[in-house]
């Protein structure tokens, strides 16, 4: 098999993406290799998982740095050059990026977002598809662009909206499908065919049998 490309996730929370990245890379076939998980935040829960797994982990704290944007960056992008890294994987990586992280890693930063974008950016989605009476709901993995959840569209997963969903029983539907979704990317973009075929990125999950057409 080809050389397995290098990649770091940066994480700042419970890190279920970045198990599932980590568990899909522990398969030989699988065409990247995690070479360090980050965190922005001191005991980050992923971080003892990437720990147990016997990844290279490291901790950036951005507090302490308030104002210094950049500077944290700074700090972020040489241990992920110092660990080899040539893609990174956002996951739950709740910071803000400045241009000057954006520019760094253009082109080969990728990052997942509960929501079928271009709808819902930025924060509540579930709250804010159940409020909006979405019928289908999902997420979707793109390359990271200065603005916030936007940036070309690699792969969605939808999932449907039931009648009687919560917040919490829609984020587990959508976060069930994140974990197939961002292995599924991540592993085109290492064999460098993400974005050739449209339709390989495109996920339906737990499809609602269409009315009329059941039988
Ligand atoms: C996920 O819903 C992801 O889409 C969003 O933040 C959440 C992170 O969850 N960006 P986890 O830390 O991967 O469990």
């Amino acid at each position: 098999m080809a050389e397995r490309l290098p990649v770091a996730v940066l994480i700042s929370g419970r890190g279920s993406n970045m198990r599932a990245l980590l568990e899909a890379a522990s398969r030989p076939d699988y065409p990247a290799r995690i070479v360090l998980v980050l965190s922005n935040v001191v005991g980050a829960p992923g971080l003892a998982v990437a720990s147990a797994a016997g990844v290279a982990t490291a901790t950036v704290p951005h507090k302490g740095l308030t104002g210094a944007r950049e500077a944290h960056e700074r700090l972020v992008d040489a241990a992920l050059r110092e660990a080899g890294a040539e893609l990174v994987c956002l996951a739950g990586y709740m910071r803000l990026l400045t241009p000057f992280l954006v520019s760094a890693w253009a082109g080969r930063m990728l990052n997942i977002h509960p929501s079928l974008l271009p709808a819902f950016p930025g924060l509540d989605t579930h709250r804010r598809a159940l409020e909006a009476g979405a019928k289908l709901h999902g997420c979707t993995v793109h390359r990271v662009t200065e603005a916030m959840d936007d940036g070309p569209i690699l792969g969605q997963a939808a999932v449907p909206v039931l009648a009687g969903d919560t917040e919490a029983t829609l984020a587990a539907r959508v976060l069930a499908a994140e974990h197939r979704l961002y292995p599924a990317v991540l592993a085109a973009v290492a064999r460098g065919e993400a974005g050739r075929v449209p339709e390989a990125g495109a996920m339906l999950l737990n499809p609602l049998p269409l009315p009329g057409l059941a039988d």
